[in-house]
C-alpha cells in the first residue's frame, strides 16, 4: 500500500473502501470481504446507518487496531454545535466499538460549521481522533474555514472522478496543506464510466480494466480514492492498482474528460443547501 502524510504527520493510505449505499444488512460482510482483500482503510458515516456493522467486522476481523485507519463523518448539528457534537462523535464511535478514530470529518459544509469545527478541535486536542477533516467543501468555504480556525483540516473529501477532475482545486489545497480525497471516484457508474472508450483503450494499453485505471489515476495523482463495492472479485480488481504507471500523454488523454461540473449536486444551489439543512440523523 502507498501512504500520504497528512499536514499534521498522520500517515494514511492512498486507497481504500467505501460504505456508502451498501444496507446495513450487507455491510458487515462487505466490510469483511473488504479487509480480506487487504484494505485497511475503512470510510463511512453517521448518515450511512452502517457504523455498527462496520465494528462489527472490524471486530471479527482480529486486524490490531493500529493497522487500520478508520474515518467516519459528523452530520449537520445545530447550534451551539460545541454541545451537540461531542454526543454525535460518541455515537459513531460507540456504534463503531472503538475508543478513537483516525479521520473524523464534517460531511457537510452547512449547520453550525463553525461551532462543529471547534468541537472537532478539541476532539482532535484530546486524542480521540488522529485527524480531522472535512467533505464537500467547495474552495470559498473551505479557505474561510481554514484561514479563521487554528486547525487546518487535514483532508477534504470531495466529488473526484474523470469527469470532474477538480485539478485546480486539488493545487489550492495543496497549497493550504489540505490534502484531497476523492468520493464517487467511479462517479458511481454515471455517464457509462465503465464502459468508456477512451478509458477502455487506455486499459487495454496495461491489460487492466475501467476502474483499475480510473483508481490509478487517482492515486497517481495523489488522491486519495476509496472505491465502493459489495463484491468480492472487484474489490480484488479495485486493489490491484499499483504495479502499473499511466504515461503523461495517457494521463493528457484521461485531462480531455473533465466536464467541470458535478454530476452529483452542486453545494452551491440554493435547493440543494436547503434539503441538506433539513436533514436530522436520529441517534
Ligand atoms: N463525503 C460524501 O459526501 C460522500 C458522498 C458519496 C460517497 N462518499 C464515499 O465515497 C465512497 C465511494 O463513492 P460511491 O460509493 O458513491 O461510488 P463509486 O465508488 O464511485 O461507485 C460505486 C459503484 O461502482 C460499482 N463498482 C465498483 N467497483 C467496480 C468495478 N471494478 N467494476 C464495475 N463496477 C464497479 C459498484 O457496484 P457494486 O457495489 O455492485 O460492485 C457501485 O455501483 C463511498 O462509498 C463513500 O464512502 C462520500
Amino acid at each position: 500500500m502507498q501512504y500520504v502524510t497528512l499536514n499534521n504527520g498522520v500517515e494514511m493510505p492512498l486507497l481504500g473502501f467505501g460504505v456508502y449505499q451498501i444496507s446495513a444488512d450487507d455491510t458487515e460482510r462487505a466490510v469483511s470481504d473488504a479487509l480480506a482483500a487487504g484494505y485497511r482503510l475503512l470510510d463511512t458515516a453517521a448518515a450511512y446507518g452502517n457504523e455498527e456493522a462496520v465494528g462489527r467486522a472490524i471486530k471479527s476481523s482480529g486486524i490490531p487496531r493500529d493497522d487500520l485507519f478508520v474515518t467516519t463523518k459528523l452530520w449537520l448539528q445545530d447550534a451551539p454545535a460545541e454541545d451537540n457534537t461531542r454526543p454525535a462523535f460518541e455515537t459513531s464511535l460507540t456504534k463503531l466499538g472503538l475508543d478513537h478514530l483516525d479521520l473524523y470529518l464534517m460531511h457537510q459544509p452547512f449547520g453550525d460549521v463553525y461551532g462543529q469545527w471547534r468541537a472537532m478541535e478539541n476532539l482532535h486536542r484530546e486524542g480521540l481522533t488522529k485527524a480531522i477533516g472535512v467533505a464537500n467543501f467547495y474552495p470559498d468555504r473551505l479557505l474561510d474555514l481554514t484561514l479563521n480556525n487554528e486547525i487546518t483540516p487535514a483532508v477534504n473529501q470531495i466529488e473526484t472522478h474523470p469527469f470532474f477532475q477538480r485539478a485546480d482545486y486539488q493545487d489550492l489545497m495543496r497549497e493550504h496543506g489540505v490534502q484531497i480525497q476523492s468520493w464517487g471516484g467511479f462517479a458511481e457508474g454515471k455517464n457509462d464510466l465503465f464502459t468508456n472508450p477512451l478509458l477502455a483503450e487506455i486499459g487495454e494499453e496495461h491489460d487492466k480494466t475501467v476502474a483499475q485505471v480510473v483508481l490509478r489515476w487517482l492515486t497517481q495523482r495523489g488522491v486519495i480514492a476509496i472505491p465502493k463495492s459489495v463484491r468480492a472479485e472487484r474489490m480484488a480488481e479495485n486493489f490491484d492498482v499499483f504495479d502499473f504507471e499511466l504515461t503523461d500523454e495517457q494521463l493528457a488523454r484521461i485531462a480531455a474528460l473533465d466536464t467541470g461540473a458535478s454530476l452529483f449536486f452542486d453545494h452551491h444551489d440554493p435547493e440543494i443547501v436547503a434539503w441538506l439543512a433539513k436533514r436530522r440523523l436520529d441517534a
